[in-house]
């Protein structure tokens, strides 16, 4: 089948590139020129595992390409998934302008009947929307608008696209449901380490819309709900690893996204989030819980700064490493990455930061100022008075403990992600702050 992406992002570029993968013809669209130039040779301008290899083989067999033109990709593809960014507006909602944007430029360049579908994460109706924007913009050319909502996962993202756990489709029309079923049939079929097969779920629209939000804030809630009860086992003497353990063991909950630490971030949690509680809102319904679970998440950065200065005294004129950037581990995105805010909030109380991460310090040079860069996590321990563990990156369990406590001026570590044993730092003679232990 032809399909065009429209934005090549995280999401845009995984999924032309699996589609490719799974024997379709896909052209990837950007409006960013430089990108395109990059994708073109066969490079990617993200860290993403198995995504280059993927990028390269695909293109060799000419089934993955590359455009700046809409126009090229609504000509030459039936099926047209829109994966532009929906990033936050001031007040919380979501900023709609890419899409709004894109839907117009592929309205004008329709001749014939195309399948238009939303892959980017959008408010519920935004469907109905789209279909207005469509036929304000062409009146003449047959169209469907489907809601495909995206579930995969920055740094497992190849594998979460080609295994998911579920495909969700919403659709209008019989016509809409069978191409996108015939399109995902490889998917649907094939037998994974995960599942035997793949749970297809064909819901109207606006269900599949809000199944993403809904998901995400679900999702968001374990993870506030599980902060939540660490600070109650601070205040207790608990240990919130085995709380969450016990609680993990019945098969209502589950042990997964029961993880204390310091809060959610990244371009989705943190933004999904806060486009729900403002949808509700404007539905007249007030989504307190959520507003709470969002509470609770911006509280955490503030937490983790506590716990360094009652250790230090002040930060003021300390130096502090950090390790870990990325909003997780295995990607380099830094959006609403906890690092960022954690970063902020010592620099403006004075103090000297050194940061290392395995692969996000390129995208955080964009972003960060007055920091000092190390190649590895021993350069940041060298003079540093407390070392914080920010992204639970393979790399730091790791690294030679003994090592980085000899090169501090004083062996604080303070681990939002408890990622170490509290038992075995003291004994290696470290002052050791965990989140809820
Ligand atoms: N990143 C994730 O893990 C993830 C997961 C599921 C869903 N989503 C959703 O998918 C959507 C995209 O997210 P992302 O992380 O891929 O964002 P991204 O910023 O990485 O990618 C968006 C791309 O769209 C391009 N773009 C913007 N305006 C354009 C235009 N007018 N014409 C052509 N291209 C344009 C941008 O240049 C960029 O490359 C969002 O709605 C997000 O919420 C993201």
């Amino acid at each position: 089948m032809n399909v065009a992406v429209i934005g090549s992002g995280y999401v845009g570029l995984v999924t032309g590139t699996c589609l490719a993968e799974i024997g379709h013809y896909v052209i990837c669209v950007d409006n960013d020129e430089e990108k395109i130039e990059v994708l073109k040779k066969g490079e990617i301008p993200i860290y993403e595992p198995q995504l280059e290899k993927l990028v390269k083989k695909n293109m060799d067999k000419e089934r993955l390409s590359f455009s700046t033109s809409i126009k090229e990709g609504v000509s030459r593809a039936k099926v047209i998934f829109i994966a532009v960014g929906t990033p936050p507006k001031e007040n919380g909602e979501a900023d709609l302008s890419s899409v709004e944007k894109v839907c117009s430029q592929i309205a004008r360049s329709m001749k014939e009947y195309r399948l238009i579908v939303e892959k980017s994460t959008v408010p519920v109706q935004t469907g109905q929307w789209i279909k207005r924007l469509f036929r304000v913009n062409n009146s003449l050319s047959d169209f469907d608008i489907a809601s495909n909502p995206e579930f995969l996962r920055e740094g497992t993202a190849v594998d979460d696209f080609l295994n998911p756990d579920r495909i969700v489709i919403g659709v209008e029309t019989e016509r809409a449901a069978s191409i996108l079923k015939e399109l995902y049939s490889p998917i649907i079929n094939r037998k994974s380490s995960r599942s035997d097969s793949v749970p297809l779920m064909i819901t109207d629209l606006e269900t599949a819309e809000l199944i993403k939000h809904a998901s995400n804030s679900f999702l968001t809630t374990k993870i506030s709900f599980i902060n939540a009860v660490a600070d109650i086992c601070e205040k207790t003497g608990a240990d919130i690893e085995k709380v969450a353990e016990g609680m993990g063991y019945d098969p209502r909950i589950g042990v997964s996204f029961l993880k204390a630490g310091i809060g959610f971030g990244g371009f989705c949690f943190p933004k999904d989030l806060q486009a729900f509680i403002r949808i509700a809102e404007k539905l007249n319904y007030d989504f307190a819980l959520l507003k709470e679970v969002e509470k609770i998440n911006k509280n955490r950065p503030k937490m983790l700064l506590d716990k360094i200065e009652k250790a230090l005294g002040t930060v003021e004129g300390k130096t502090i490493g950090i390790l870990g950037l990325a909003f997780k581990p295995n990607t380099d995105d830094i959006r609403l990455a906890p690092s960022i805010e954690i970063i902020s909030l010592l620099q403006r109380k004075k103090a000297q930061i050194k940061v290392y991460d395995p692969v996000a310090m390129d995208k955080a040079k964009e972003v960060l100022r007055n920091v000092e860069y190390g190649r590895d996590p021993y350069e940041i321990a060298r003079g540093s008075n407390a070392l914080v563990i920010v992204t639970e990156w393979e790399e730091f369990q790791r690294i030679d403990l003994e090592r980085i406590r000899d090169l501090m001026v004083n062996p604080l570590v303070v681990d939002g992600r408890n990622i170490y044993e509290p038992e075995k730092m003291k004994e290696l003679g470290f002052i050791y702050k965990s989140m809820g232990r």
